[in-house]
């Protein structure tokens, strides 16, 4: 495929920006804005420009913003660059997340918003830095009002939240509120064998401090993360934001099947112990099982030892996710899943070990400030109706965070609903759409 011009805007099937939204503009100037830097801040279309290119595959069109790589060094840069223009005070965490600062970071009770830069492999360009481009402009936004902030604002870019190098998800939310200790973190290897804190380490960051961080999050009040949906339930309503209600529970598990490596040409088929056989069985199964309990399983990821085309797989190593809308048809379809392996191997000889991964519970989002989201998106002038409430099967930051401070997300309409692919969109009105709710809720979270 070919690599588009980053400033082709067209809604293509490829990891392109957004069109260029016009700058949301602002209600009357009131008097004494906060101070901004002396040159206007890049405005959202130049923003997007500028991270469009960052870690883009030319082949693919999609992203690689793996952790710790150089494609998420080259985002960093970005996040700090963005966070200078606009004379915001850059921080980053003991965990490697970015944050920029308005206000005091001590003084607590500070309003947080943000996503994550990093992507899933082959990903699509707004899954996550749509809600760190749209926090930047949302403030951009508020200053343009004149608003007048009587609490702290941070904007942040959590580390890693894809989990597509090591495996597990949002880790540098998880350690941040201690649901990862830095023990099990220090475990974690990449597909090539490298642990976190050598990958950190070559990035530039000393990871001899990760580890939970109760103080930075006691001085929040509130987390609000920006969201590309993941699905069509807004373009299903027609409406440009929405409002989370919870995340599904869900979780990763890898199977490892074991068989005996032989040759492909003179092993005959009654002597064979094919561990591909096995898997390709699971697979089958778990999509029987998803079905029967309204769930979702997926294997999307799978690994094959010697992984020869003339040689019988000794192992094969297949990665699944699953997720449901409640935690007992979660556990009914992953016990499904294994018992259907189990017997499978059973039959053909295969040794099967199975490893939970990663699980995070379900997320109901706090109800006061979910809420409080739609008591402020619902009074804004031209509001027609009650702004929707959604659940998602989508993992987010905000849902790690949400077991210690208050969170709350909103999404912006995606029309084909297709997420983790170079084909994710996201129509230029509606970004703008998504800027402006999110600078309302700021506004009334945290102005006067
Ligand atoms: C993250 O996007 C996830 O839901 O896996
Ligand atoms: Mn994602
Ligand atoms: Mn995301």
């Amino acid at each position: 495929m070919t690599p588009r011009d980053p400033e082709d805007t067209s809604p293509a099937r490829t990891g392109t920006a957004p069109t260029a939204p016009t700058a949301p503009t602002g209600t009357a100037a009131r008097a004494s804005a906060p101070a901004a830097s002396e040159a206007s801040p890049p405005s959202f279309h130049e923003m997007w420009r500028d991270l469009a290119p960052l870690g883009r595959d030319p082949g693919s069109g999609g992203y690689r913003r793996y952790a710790w790589t150089a494609a998420d060094t080259d985002c960093r840069a970005w996040f700090r660059a963005q966070a200078e223009a606009r004379g915001l005070v850059h921080e980053l965490d003991r965990n490697g997340n970015q944050w920029a600062w308005l206000g005091d970071p001590l003084a607590g009770d500070a309003v947080v918003t943000g996503s994550h830069l990093d992507s899933v492999p082959d990903g699509g360009a707004f899954d996550g830095p749509l809600g760190v481009v749209s926090s930047f402009a949302a403030l951009d936004e508020l200053r343009r009002r004149g608003a007048r902030f009587t609490r702290p604002v941070a904007i942040t870019n959590f580390g890693d939240e894809e989990g597509a190098r090591f495996g597990l998800a949002c880790v540098g939310s998880r350690l941040t509120a201690g649901r990862l200790t830095a023990a099990k973190a220090q475990e974690l290897r990449d597909g090539d064998g490298v642990p976190l804190p050598r990958a950190m380490e070559a990035a530039g960051h000393d990871p001899s401090a990760i580890g939970p961080d109760p103080e930075r999050l006691a001085r929040i009040g509130a987390f609000i993360e920006l969201h590309v949906e993941q699905g069509r339930a807004l373009d299903l309503s027609g409406d440009p934001v929405g409002i989370a209600s919870a995340i599904w529970p869900h979780g990763r598990w890898r199977f490892d099947f074991h068989g005996e490596a032989n040759h492909a040409g003179t092993t005959r088929l009654a002597d064979r112990r094919d561990p591909m056989l096995t898997y390709a069985e699971t697979v089958l199964a778990a999509r029987r099982e998803a079905e029967l309990a309204g769930a979702l399983a997926t294997f999307g990821k799978v690994s094959v030892e010697p992984n020869g085309v003339n040689a019988i797989p000794s192992l094969v190593r297949g990665w699944l996710d699953s997720r449901a809308a409640d935690q007992s048809a979660l556990d009914t379809v992953v016990a499904g899943i294994e018992s259907a392996a189990r017997a499978h191997a059973d039959r053909a000889g295969i040794e099967l070990r199975v490893v939970r991964e990663s699980f995070t519970p379900v997320v109901e989002f706090e109800h006061a400030l979910r809420d409080e989201l739609g008591k402020i998106l619902g009074q804004r002038p031209g509001a027609r109706s009650a702004v929707p409430v959604l659940g998602t099967g989508a993992g987010h930051d905000a849902g790690i965070l949400s077991g210690s401070i208050p969170t709350a997300m909103l999404f912006v309409r995606n029309p084909t609903g297709v997420s983790h692919s170079p084909a994710e969109y996201a129509a230029e009105d509606d970004c703008v759409a998504g800027i402006l709710a999110l600078a309302d809720v700021l506004e009334g979270l945290a102005c006067t």
